[in-house]
């Protein structure tokens, strides 16, 4: 038996495997897990109250329940909830579209994998690819391409403050330059927020690339994941929800208490939308109806918005606050950045004094039971990675992705023992 080249990739190891595979792995007998690795979501019990009422609401429905259970949605998802979405946009913010510019995908990293392969490899001879203007980017990209090498990328611009903390900025002239140089890239894709590192691309950065997707004629996806106006994870007044037609708008209600019902939302120009769906059928013949069926009053009512602001976001940015004041405490005295926690659930800590790689620090918080994310597999798409070398960023080794939506009491003791292994394994 032998795996194809596309089986061999699609199946080799990977960090988002190994991260997905920490979430549920058991540790060794006695070790009590610290989860500040994957990206579970927190239970916020008033975004369960609101699903178990719709859900109740369905069951008390006459058959409507076994009716939504019994049939296959369309490959571009239910049609009552994309025109729900299409009129909710269009009514709120003014977006030109109807429901043939949204489609359904389960979950959005499914849907990131649909468009970066419908926009990068081989095409008419040459390789289109895909570049990522804004490294470190979200760990679960980088394996996404069915070839390989088409993934591309500029690393970010950084600010460093002098309260321990430090901004990745959008390097804007060297992306137009990158752009002006290589005809082959087929799209531009951001993660807004940003995962790892909860930067939130401002209005005035995501303009630029939509500006230069325009000049050149290839789409900008954004990953809205974490963003506006659902979840809003998002922390910072200046970033508004963004779409036009060079924009490909992919959104999730994951981290609006539903991962497990794996929901995707992409809203995009109808050529776009009609290839997505036609590749839903291919591969997964239908999506999941269950989130569109719990979400389609909230998201017409505007309740899911008003449930994103008004709980969502205030619950994650009391959770953001509190972590950066665990990092102060237990990291006093060493020297450390914390990148501005401006939006997801995660804050990304820079760790320059650290002597081994983060790889090798995960390893070792891992046996205490303190689950992280190493930087390192946040980093793709450069040439010298072609080579073997390291990616050009002076961060590549030195930084911890940390999940700050679990336990409070776990969270601090797990923070605790990453200060101890940091000041035990760094240049003195
Ligand atoms: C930036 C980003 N995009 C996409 C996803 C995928 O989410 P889902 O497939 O659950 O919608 C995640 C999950 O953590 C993420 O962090």
């Amino acid at each position: 038996m032998e795996f194809t080249d596309f089986g061999k990739k699609l199946s080799s190891h990977s960090g988002i495997l190994q991260l997905m595979d920490d979430i549920a792995k058991p540790l060794p007998e006695g070790v009590v897990a610290k989860p500040l690795g994957g990206g579970n979501p927190a239970r916020i019990e008033d975004v369960e109250k609101v699903y178990r009422r719709e859900l109740e609401e369905l069951l008390k429905d006459g058959d409507k329940f076994e009716d939504v259970l019994c049939h296959y949605d369309s490959p571009q998802g239910r049609v009552g909830f994309l025109k729900t979405v299409a009129t909710f946009f269009k009514e709120s913010y003014g977006w030109n579209i109807t429901e043939e510019n949204v489609a359904v995908t389960n979950g959005s990293q499914s849907a990131m994998f649909y468009l970066f392969n419908l926009f990068s490899g081989k095409t008419d001879g040459e390789v289109k690819t895909l570049l990522f203007p804004l490294m470190p980017e979200y760990i679960g990209y980088a394996d996404q391409g069915i070839e390989d090498g088409t993934f591309v990328s500029v690393p970010s611009k950084c600010e460093y403050y002098d309260d321990n903390t430090f901004k990745y900025t959008l390097d804007g002239d060297a992306v137009e330059k990158y752009l002006s140089k290589h005809p082959e890239v087929g799209a531009i894709a951001v993660s807004r927020p940003t995962n790892p590192s909860g930067n939130v691309l401002r209005d005035g950065e995501v303009k630029r690339l939509a500006e230069l997707a325009h000049e050149y004629s290839i789409p900008l996806i954004i990953d809205n994941a974490y963003g506006l106006p659902f979840p809003d994870i998002v922390f910072t007044e200046d970033a508004k929800p963004i779409w036009n037609e060079d924009i490909v708008l992919s959104m999730s209600l994951s981290k609006i208490g539903l991962p497990s019902i794996r929901t995707g939302i992409v809203i995009a120009r109808k050529e776009v939308i009609k290839a997505l769906g036609n590749i839903n059928a291919i591969a997964a013949l239908a999506t999941g109806s269950m989130g569109p069926v719990l979400a389609d009053n909230l998201i017409r009512t505007g309740e899911l918005v008003r449930l994103a602001s008004g709980k969502v976001r205030p619950f994650y940015q009391k959770k953001a606050k509190r972590m950066e004041e665990l990092v102060r405490k237990y990291f006093e005295g060493t020297k450390y950045y914390l990148h501005k926690i401006e939006g997801s659930i995660f804050c990304w800590l820079y760790l320059p004094g650290l002597k081994i790689s983060t790889l090798e620090f995960y390893a070792l918080l891992m046996k205490d039971g303190v689950v992280t994310v190493p930087g390192e597999y946040f980093f793709f798409g450069s040439e010298e990675q072609k080579k073997g070398l390291a990616y050009p960023h002076p961060h590549y080794t030195k930084c911890l992705r940390l999940n700050y939506s679990g336990n409070d009491e776990l969270i601090e003791e797990g923070i605790n023992i990453i200060a101890k292994y940091y000041k035990k394994y760094s240049i003195s």
